[in-house]
């Protein structure tokens, strides 16, 4: 009688990819979770096809930064060599980029600044635009932009078309709020602002009507599918924006989410499993199509036994 499934088919995996490693390096904060090499992509594609697991989102941590970013479009980056490997590894396996700059500049912000340290939305636009054409080029499936700078979404659609990609899909990282939980995550991505925050371009937390106006405006601009991130603590958002759209809807289990849990499991407080499971399920609940969750493998284990 159980209202909502959820099935390894639903489910999205971060991947840390560090240029210039040879072995798996430990994220500290996120028990479970390392930087990969580019030689541990064929094994880690061949894992996910196995386990069910349709797709991966990709981060790439360079080995030299830059003020701009220049790494996030070379056309040997981390991202975009990355992407060839799992593409010639398993072509089934969907490939999701996701477009910032923040791992490629030295300052850390997802954008490039003036010289008042603010981050510059239309100069930046044109980077993330070409950013999103280096992904494609190297056979990315879906380009996820979640940088937040406006207009980002028609920058990346016009600049994709103009490259022949037309039929790339843009999953737009609609709602994404200046939230506590990305802490680990820039652990993971070497991603955290040196100075400052981000609360110019991400979300208010507060905010929830917001959401309906940010979500409408990446759909008129060609958004493809839209995300609501983090999750847990924005079900009630993200039940919203199911209520806006029709389109595809993902939800974002971040690496705060992950960390909790995995924390207090390792503690012996709580049944990991279970409380995976039903977090899943409730996010499903709560209206998304697509869970990204760096829990993706466990979760897609236990389901199928
Ligand atoms: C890059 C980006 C962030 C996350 C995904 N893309 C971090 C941030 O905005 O600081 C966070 C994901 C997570 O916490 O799992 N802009």
């Amino acid at each position: 009688m159980s209202e909502t499934r959820l099935a390894p088919g639903d489910l999205v995996l971060p991947l840390f990819v560090e240029e210039g490693i040879d072995a798996p390096v430990p994220v500290a904060s996120m028990p479970g979770v390392s930087r990969l090499p580019l030689a541990a992509l064929e094994a880690e594609a061949q894992e996910l096809t196995e386990l069910g697991i349709p797709a991966v989102l990709l981060f790439g941590i360079p080995a030299e930064k830059d003020a701009s970013g220049s790494g996030a479009w070379a056309d040997g980056g981390v991202v975009q060599e990355a992407t060839r490997r799992l593409k010639a590894a398993q072509p089934d396996l969907l490939v999701i980029t996701d477009v910032c700059l923040c791992e490629y500049t030295a300052h850390g912000h997802c954008g490039v600044l003036d010289e008042h340290g603010e981050v510059r939305n239309d100069a930046t636009l044109e980077l993330l635009a070409r950013t999103a054409v280096s992904h494609a080029r190297a056979g990315a499936d879906i380009i996820a932009p979640s940088d937040m700078m406006d207009g980002r979404v028609a920058a990346i659609r016009t600049a994709l078309d103009a490259d022949g990609s037309t039929e790339i899909p843009i999953l737009s990282y609609s709602a994404k709020y200046a939230s506590a939980f990305y802490g680990p995550f820039r652990d993971a991505a070497d991603s955290a602002p040196a100075r400052g925050d981000r609360r110019g371009y991400q979300m208010d937390p507060a905010n929830a009507r917001e959401v309906v106006r940010e979500t409408l405006l990446d759909v008129a601009e060609g958004a493809d599918m839209v995300m609501v991130k983090p999750a847990l603590a924005y079900l009630d958002v993200l039940r919203r924006v199911r209520e806006a759209t029709d389109l595809p809807l993902a939800a974002y289990n971040v690496s705060g989410e992950y960390a909790m849990v995995k924390a207090a499991a390792q503690a012996g407080w709580l049944d990991e499993r279970a409380a995976v499971l039903e977090t899943l399920t409730a996010i499903r609940r709560a209206g998304a199509d697509i869970v990204i969750s760096y829990h993706a493998k466990d979760a897609a284990q236990w389901l199928q036994t």
